[in-house]
């Protein structure tokens, strides 16, 4: 199991249908469906926002149904969730979020009387947000089925040494593009994006959730650089706003001022899934396995494309894009998703090195490395990345897992089963008929090395190594060993520390992708510099902080609050699961069918979830303590100004000029 982290809320979920027939005036649902049927342009179509509400504020709130949904989530962060009781502690000086005790806030929030499943649902979700684990996220399938879009973006500059928000794209009026923002809804813009920032979980350093909710741009996979488009902001989202539109007060160039109130545009790629409110809850919102698929509505739209004026792009990976800037010294290179399919990771680990050949190629003396919007992925790619340019590095942070009696019966089952796991049969990689080809044989042996390092099981202790001795983990009570800390004041009981058994012994594989034996490029760490809006999770944030803290690559942050330091890297956690892969796992260990564990096991959600927590943690190590609590700034600072929010190629060359001599 990878560390493998998105939040790509406008995602295309599979969804199902059933069939049935029916139309109401009196269903808010069914004028949903209708209105879209009647529309003559889909792309110019917005749903109303009175009838979203509705049709979400039409189903009762169940207690039952309630019990079940807490009752889940409770068993499972009390049987697995690594920071369970270090959510109870204040945070460290530099973030910002509430000391919470999660079981407790759960159980309570079945006191209150509510009317609809919307409103319970809507709390919960919040609820957990609260705890500021980007890892750590609940939502309802039933009202995540629709995109709301402000048809405009913010950002955010420095003026005369004031931070002011501006309007960095509008859609429907270009003519408000770069006036300032004065005022959101009758209030400071600053507030309000805070505020709403705040909202969300990406970061326990608020200055990062305000970065989240302004406009960024992103390289797709054939390189283009585009607007962000799947991360909530502020002025598009996946959740149903408070009120049906936002009013704006701008002042522009020409120093006119202006008011203007703008609607919610709404979509939802799914109006085929449905005729009648009936029909939306039992496809969005109950689980039931007699629903069939169908493909949802694709919105064509063309996006306008940022250009760079200050670099050159050299290569372009899924993973990876290489530039070399205008000043024929510094290389760059966009770490933007590690997040990728096993089939992709051996690809995109030939891809870099081509890449950086290519840099060295030509000569490059400097490295600036921008990590911005990235959300992890692969934690070997991750690896991959700073061995490469690190070769005598040990590339992992000690791991724990929480011991409760329902891990610890996971560590025993999963282990009892794991022998036949490392017997990695070669067959499975077939050996390519081009095998006159020495890089093909490279990527087979490559692709099968891959396969053996790859864990079978979380609960396999055998997939383990104890980074003191070195030497794998032989039983489970040495894995779970005797380590009970005070987290928020609770004693608590962890697994020993460990490492990754096999994974993190990647250097034999950069030997094997080299083709001969491992080179060293010629960049020392004083040549490179860390380029991120914090928004750089997981795997992300465990690159950056391996490179800063180990070999003192320094940092620069962008955005953010004036004068308030930011955070380079988010959510290092450890590793997150899947709920529904989870239980399969148990499932497959054999432990559900344990009846003597039946109190502690957590029933499947009876409603359509998505539930993803936080399994394992890893430490810093010089200090020891917990990563994702530990609050990180970036040494440098800088700010976006009106050219360089629209091409990065001007920040990179300013932080290039300023920061990297
Ligand atoms: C909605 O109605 C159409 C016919 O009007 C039918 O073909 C379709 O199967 C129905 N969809 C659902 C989800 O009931
Ligand atoms: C000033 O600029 C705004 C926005 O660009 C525009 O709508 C308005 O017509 C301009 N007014 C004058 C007097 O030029
Ligand atoms: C699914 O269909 C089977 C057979 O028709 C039925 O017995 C079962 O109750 C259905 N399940 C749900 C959740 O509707
Ligand atoms: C990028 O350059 C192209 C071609 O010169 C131009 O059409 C396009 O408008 C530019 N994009 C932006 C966002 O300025
Ligand atoms: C970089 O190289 C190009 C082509 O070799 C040349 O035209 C340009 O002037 C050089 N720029 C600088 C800043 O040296
Ligand atoms: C074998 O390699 C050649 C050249 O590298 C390539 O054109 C061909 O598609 C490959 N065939 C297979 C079956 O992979
Ligand atoms: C675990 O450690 C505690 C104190 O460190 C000790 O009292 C206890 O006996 C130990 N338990 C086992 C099973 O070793
Ligand atoms: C990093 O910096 C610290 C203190 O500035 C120093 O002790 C350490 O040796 C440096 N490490 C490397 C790899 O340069
Ligand atoms: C566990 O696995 C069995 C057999 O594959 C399957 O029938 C059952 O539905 C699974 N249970 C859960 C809770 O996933």
């Amino acid at each position: 199991m990878k560390i493998i982290f998105y939040i790509l809320i406008f995602a295309l979920i599979t969804f199902f249908v059933i069939p049935c027939n029916a139309n109401d005036d009196d269903d808010a649902c069914a004028r949903l469906k209708n209105d879209f049927k009647r529309a003559k342009d889909p792309n110019k179509f917005s749903s109303k926002y009175s009838d979203v509400k509705e049709c979400f504020e039409s189903f009762p709130y169940d207690k039952k149904l309630a019990e079940d949904t807490i009752e889940t989530l409770k068993k499972t962060l009390q049987g697995f969730y690594v920071f369970l009781s270090e959510a109870r502690e204040e945070p460290k000086q530099g973030f910002s979020f509430e000391a919470i005790d999660i079981i407790k806030e759960l159980d309570s929030l079945l006191l209150n009387n509510y009317k609809t499943d919307y409103q319970f649902m809507t709390d919960l979700t919040n609820l957990i947000e609260r705890l500021r684990d980007a890892h750590l996220g609940f939502s309802s399938n039933c009202y995540s089925h629709f995109i709301y879009n402000q048809q405009l973006a913010l950002y955010s500059v420095i003026n005369n040494d004031k931070q002011i928000i501006k309007i960095f794209d509008d859609k429907l009026d270009s003519s408000t593009i770069d006036c300032e923002v004065t005022q959101i809804d009758g209030r400071s813009p600053i507030e309000v994006i805070k505020e709403f920032g705040d909202t969300l979980r990406i970061s326990r350093d608020s200055g990062v959730r305000f970065n989240i909710a302004l406009s960024g741009l992103k390289f797709d996979d054939s390189g283009k650089l585009l607007r962000l488009s799947d991360l909530p902001s502020f002025g598009l989202r996946n959740q149903l706003p408070e009120k049906s539109s936002i009013e704006y007060s701008i002042k522009c160039a020409n120093d006119t001022s202006k008011k203007f109130t703008r609607e919610w545009n709404i979509l939802s790629p799914f109006y085929n899934a449905f005729n009648t409110s009936k029909d939306y809850w039992n496809t969005f919102c109950i689980s039931n396995e007699n629903i069939t698929a169908t493909k949802p509505i694709i919105y064509k739209e063309t996006p306008k494309i940022y250009n760079l004026s200050e670099s050159e792009m050299i290569h372009n990976s899924l993973s990876t894009k290489f530039f070399i800037l205008n000043d024929n010294k510094t290389g760059v290179v966009v770490v933007q998703n590690v997040g990728l399919s096993d089939d992709d990771t051996i690809d995109q680990m030939f891809e870099i090195v081509n890449g950086f050949d290519l840099l060295e190629n030509r000569g490059v003396k400097k490295l600036v490395f921008d990590f911005n919007w990235n959300l992890g992925g692969s934690i070997e790619l991750g690896f991959f990345i700073v061995y490469l340019l690190f070769p005598e590095f040990r590339p992992s942070f000690d791991n724990d897992m929480v011991v409760t009696k329902l891990s610890r019966e996971a560590f025993f089952q999963a282990t009892s089963n794991s022998i036949y796991d490392h017997l990695v049969g070669m067959s499975s990689t077939p050996l390519s008929s081009n095998s006159s080809s020495s890089e093909n044989i490279i990527r087979w042996a490559a692709e099968t090395a891959y396969k053996v390092i790859s864990i079978t099981s979380i609960f396999d202790i055998f997939s383990y190594r104890n980074p003191i001795t070195n030497e794998h983990f032989h039983t489970v009570e040495e894995f779970i060993g005797n380590n009970t800390y005070i987290r928020g004041g609770i004693p608590t009981q962890f697994t020993s520390k460990f490492v990754n058994r096999y994974s993190e012994r990647i250097d034999k594989m950069i030997e094997l992708l080299s083709g001969k034996f491992f080179k060293k490029y010629k960049w020392k760490n004083e040549d490179m510099i860390i380029l991120t809006n914090g928004i750089c999770g997981s795997t992300c944030s465990t690159i950056t902080q391996r490179m800063s803290e180990m070999y003192n690559v320094s940092t620069v942050a962008v955005g953010g609050y004036t004068d308030t330091p930011l955070s380079f890297a988010s959510f290092p956690g450890g590793e997150v699961a899947n709920f529904d892969d989870l239980m399969s796992e148990l499932n497959s260990t054999g432990l559900l069918q344990n009846e003597a564990l039946s109190d502690l096991i957590p029933p499947l959600f009876r409603n359509r979830v998505t539930f993803t927590l936080t399994i394992k943690e890893g430490y810093d190590v010089f200090s020891q303590g917990v990563l994702e609590f530990e609050y990180n700034p970036a040494k440098y600072r800088v700010y976006y100004d009106e050219s360089s929010a629209r091409d990065p190629s001007i920040l990179w060359l300013k932080v290039a000029k300023e920061l990297l001599t």
